[in-house]
């Protein structure tokens, strides 16, 4: 029997990946791509929807791809490739931009978040059908699973949607996707401002903890991140945002419940846990940090590497658009 098919994709716009990141998606994919004919995309059409840099983007795009592997996804065994080398995705965004209502796009709350963060000048059309794009991305593989965080689950259901007017016009043409929601404890925030989430956007990098930085520099964010008054370790997101994202940091990078991390650290100082915290993330951290800078002192072979996997995703891609076009009338 065939395992089921998975899409999922990060942006490159940044040099280094986040713990967010790892423990949000990362960890996630790779448990994943064993039971899944996972297809792994750096999305970056998607990067150039808000201002960037065109001197640094191809850089980006190489670094997000091997931390994906240093992480462990398994570029034999999934698909492994960058959203530009397959033509196909931005073709299959076009057809169903036109049946997309432009209500229907305008209801879509990052969209909102967005535009109002970067203001009416720089907000780009591209930025507005930035989740057609997503559709595409997903349909053009006939994806059954699409691991997210809970703030993609309204571009999942427009997916939905998009997929079911498509062939209900024009026949039976795509699969339906469902969301995969990672769960609560999946969700990390900023350790300066431990109610916002942990974003590449925050305003405060001592907040971020990058996949990519050095022992030291984790060790130093860890330890100051934000706690509280009150000196006890207990898990309660309301009352104590700090300290519950330290423990559930914790459990997450050592497989561990988070019930059994607060029992171990009961009645220690704050002090105890973060030291501890450190050395768990940067245990966890360092030998994917060493292969990706490996990885990419020899860019060309990574080259290598993302050209065959885009062969790869061509292949179905492709097969999916030539029956959407035909099923429109090209
Ligand atoms: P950012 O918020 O830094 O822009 P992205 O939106 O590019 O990150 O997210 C890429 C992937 O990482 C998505 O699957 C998203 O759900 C996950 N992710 C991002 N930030 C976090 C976080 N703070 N906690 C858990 N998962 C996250
Ligand atoms: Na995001």
């Amino acid at each position: 029997m065939s395992k089921p098919r998975l899409f999922s994709g990060i942006q490159p716009s940044s040099d280094s990946l986040h713990l967010g990141n790892y423990i949000g998606a990362l960890l996630q994919w790779r448990e994943l791509q064993r039971d899944h004919d996972a297809f792994f995309c750096v999305v970056d059409l998607h990067a150039i929807t808000v201002p960037q840099d065109p001197k640094e983007l191809a850089a980006k795009t190489r670094r997000t791809a091997a931390q994906y592997i240093a992480a462990g996804i398994d570029p034999t065994a999934s698909t492994l490739y960058v959203q530009s080398h397959v033509p196909a995705h931005a073709e299959l965004a076009w057809v169903l931009n036109t049946i997309t209502g432009f209500g229907e796009a305008g209801r879509m709350t990052q969209f909102k978040d967005k535009s109002s963060r970067y203001g009416a000048e720089a907000t780009s059309v591209g930025l507005f059908t930035y989740p057609v794009l997503m559709a595409a991305d997903i349909l053009l593989y006939d994806a059954e699973v699409v691991p997210v965080g809970d703030d993609q689950r309204q571009h999942v259901e427009l997916t939905r949607d998009l997929a079911e007017r498509f062939n209900s016009r024009f026949g039976e043409t795509f699969v339906v996707p469902k969301a995969l929601i990672q769960k609560d404890t999946a969700r990390i925030y900023d350790l300066q401002n431990p109610t916002s989430k942990m974003s590449k956007s925050a305003d405060s990098v001592t907040g971020l903890i990058l996949l990519l930085d050095e022992p030291s520099v984790t060790r130093k964010k860890i330890m100051r991140a934000v706690t509280d008054t009150d000196a006890v370790i207990r898990f309660d997101r309301d009352a104590k945002p700090g300290v519950s994202n330290l423990l559930a940091i914790y459990a997450a990078l050592s497989g561990q419940t988070i019930e059994t991390v607060s029992a171990e650290y009961e009645g220690k100082g704050y002090g105890d846990l973060k030291k501890g915290l450190a050395e768990v993330v940067i245990g966890e951290f360092e030998p994917v940090r060493a292969r990706a800078l490996e990885l990419l002192d020899d860019p060309a072979e990574l080259d290598r590497l993302l050209a065959a996997n885009a062969g790869r995703a061509s292949e179905v891609a492709d097969a999916t658009l030539a029956k959407a076009y035909e099923r429109v009338g090209f």
